[in-house]
């Protein structure tokens, strides 16, 4: 079905100026509320332990590795999250020997290894296991375009090809990516290979103990702990982070290196990830890698954005730290630059969100709380990471791509909307080719975080960025460190131009379709979403 005619977006709504004054000044008063709890007084509501894959067969802590084939099925599994009533989590289920089922299990696999996944839908409508960042054929992304019907089943099975990284899975299915994936379908992947094991060595921490995984996702809980969502809405923030499905997480460890490999499953939410000592002071850290594995080299900062779907690998030293100090991860404020609308009001989150924090505010993530029974590592950070290609062609098909919103509310690439194009590709790319895509997002618009499926690009260079992110630059193309790593999903802010060069080297033949979308899930399940075709 179609829904994109019958989309009535709260975006859409306030452009039909449905908002009262009241519900303006509502709006302030409770935005003021809300810039409370980041400070270190606050802290002592952090008391629940963070679940860590790896660690047992519940939701948040399972793991297997794709040595053998998995299998996992679909289904709702009343999970205790929050103190009081289960809630409903959509999960994806693999029922071990002795019965019990582990939901959403990080996967670990080895570049070079086959991955084999049957998916088993029986979740009562359709789904699939969409490969977020990986090198994959049409059939194996996992896209909208190859649904798993209830009570059918699909074998997922392709080599591994990417380098080491955090990647992740999540449901894709046709105008319901926002709803399945914050009911719960996603979970991540690990991939190592001999760059990944090298540093780990040369670190000396340990998986599990001082090099943890943290699927971060933001979840709206209404009465009875239970998960909403309303299809056809716009941005979907929620009211209570959660960290590998854990609420208010404390995470114990050792002094030392701390490494962590942060994934945002949020549908909608950016934060600006930062770390802080009790008296609020930023502790700076070395980011290590990006979407799609290691930089060539560590660069310290002090923050970096994390978009719904990038992932970013970062390490602390709190070699100077001792048992019992603690340091808080913090997403610090920043402009949330929403210009889209044509009313001069601000939105207002609290009317499908009620408690959430607006999108720009600060939001106090996890406790770190240093341990002396934790393992302690104590090795040595390299001077080089990896090695990948970063040289920019001067060669290659430029393509150009505009994000703007019509003033029916409804996000546009060009002039596609994928409730029109509905399936058809709508460019071709030639196999091999290298390209540079150049994405403007209109002024008048909001940060988008654009995804390609299938191949990772790297970033050529920012034009026109807003105050934050030239401040942020590392190079005089306007480049951020993140940028400087292997993307799949890129922010572009409003006013914004993002160059990105994507290599379409593939071992394929004939036509292969994917994806290219705004990653803020509301947005794509609205159409900001195209095909292309990659071709001989
Ligand atoms: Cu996370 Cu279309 O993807
Ligand atoms: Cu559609
Ligand atoms: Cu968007």
């Amino acid at each position: 079905m179609d829904r994109g005619n019958i989309s009535l977006s709260r975006r859409r709504l306030l452009i039909a100026g449905v908002i009262s004054a009241a519900g303006a000044a509502g709006y302030f008063a409770i935005k003021k509320w809300q810039k409370r709890g980041t400070s270190a007084a606050n802290w002592a509501t952090f008391t629940n332990k963070l679940r860590i894959p790896g660690h047992s067969t519940q939701l948040g802590e399972a793991s297997d590795s794709i040595a053998h084939p998995i299998s996992l099925q679909t289904g709702v599994f009343a999970l205790p999250l929050l103190d009081g009533s289960a809630s409903d989590v959509w999960g994806y289920g693999q029922r071990l020997a002795d019965g019990t089922v582990q939901i959403n299990p990080t996967l670990f696999a080895k570049t070079g290894q086959a991955l084999n996944v049957t998916l088993h839908n029986r979740l009562g409508d359709d789904t699939t296991i969409h490969w977020h960042g990986f090198s994959v054929d049409e059939l194996n992304d996992g896209g909208g375009l190859h649904p798993v019907k209830h009570g059918e089943q699909f074998t997922y099975a392709f080599p591994v090809r990417n380098r080491s990284g955090l990647y992740w899975y999540h449901a894709h299915p046709h105008s319901q990516t926002g709803l399945q994936v914050h009911k719960g379908l996603a979970g991540l992947v690990v991939v190592e290979d001999d760059e990944e094991l090298q540093l780990q060595k040369s670190l000396g921490t340990q998986w599990g103990e001082n090099d943890i995984a943290l699927l971060i996702s933001d979840k709206q809980f209404g009465p009875r702990n239970k998960m909403e969502y309303e299809l056809a809405a716009d941005d979907w923030i929620g009211n209570k982070v959660l960290i590998n499905w854990t609420p208010d997480p404390v995470l114990e460890t050792g002094a030392g290196w701390v490494r962590l490999r942060l994934a945002n499953a949020s549908n909608a939410r950016l934060y600006r990830v930062a770390f802080v000592g009790e008296g609020g002071d930023p502790i700076p850290f070395q980011l290590l890698g990006t979407d799609s594995g290691l930089l060539n080299k560590p660069i310290s900062v002090n923050d970096a954005f994390l978009a719904p779907a990038q992932r970013l690998d970062v390490l602390l030293d709190l070699g100077k730290f001792s048992a019992g100090d603690v340091v808080m991860m913090r997403s610090l404020p920043y402009d949330p630059m929403e210009n889209d609308m044509t009313t001069g009001m601000p939105e207002d989150p609290m009317l499908e969100h009620p408690g959430a924090t607006p999108m720009g505010d600060a939001i106090d993530l996890m406790l770190i709380r240093l341990s002396a029974n934790k393992p302690k590592a104590t090795g040595s950070l390299p001077a080089v990471l990896s090695t990948f290609a970063t040289g920019i062609s001067d060669s290659a098909y430029r393509r150009a791509f505009r994000l703007w919103i019509q003033e029916s509310g409804r996000w546009m690439l060009n002039n596609w909307n994928f409730h029109q194009s509905h399936g058809q590709s709508v460019f071709q790319v030639k196999r091999g080719a290298t390209e540079i895509w150049e994405i403007t997002n209109e002024m008048r618009s909001m940060p988008h975080p654009m995804h390609v499926h299938g191949f990772q690009f790297l970033v050529t260079g920012r034009q026109n960025s807003p105050h934050a992110m030239k401040h942020a630059a590392a190079d005089n193309r306007g480049r951020t460190p993140q940028d400087l790593g292997l993307l799949d999903t890129i922010l572009v802010w409003p006013g914004e131009t993002v160059s990105i060069q994507i290599d379409f080297s593939q071992p394929y033949q004939g036509e292969h379709r994917y994806m290219f979308h705004c990653h803020n899930l509301e947005h794509e399940d609205q159409g900001m979403m195209v095909h292309f075709s990659v071709v001989d």
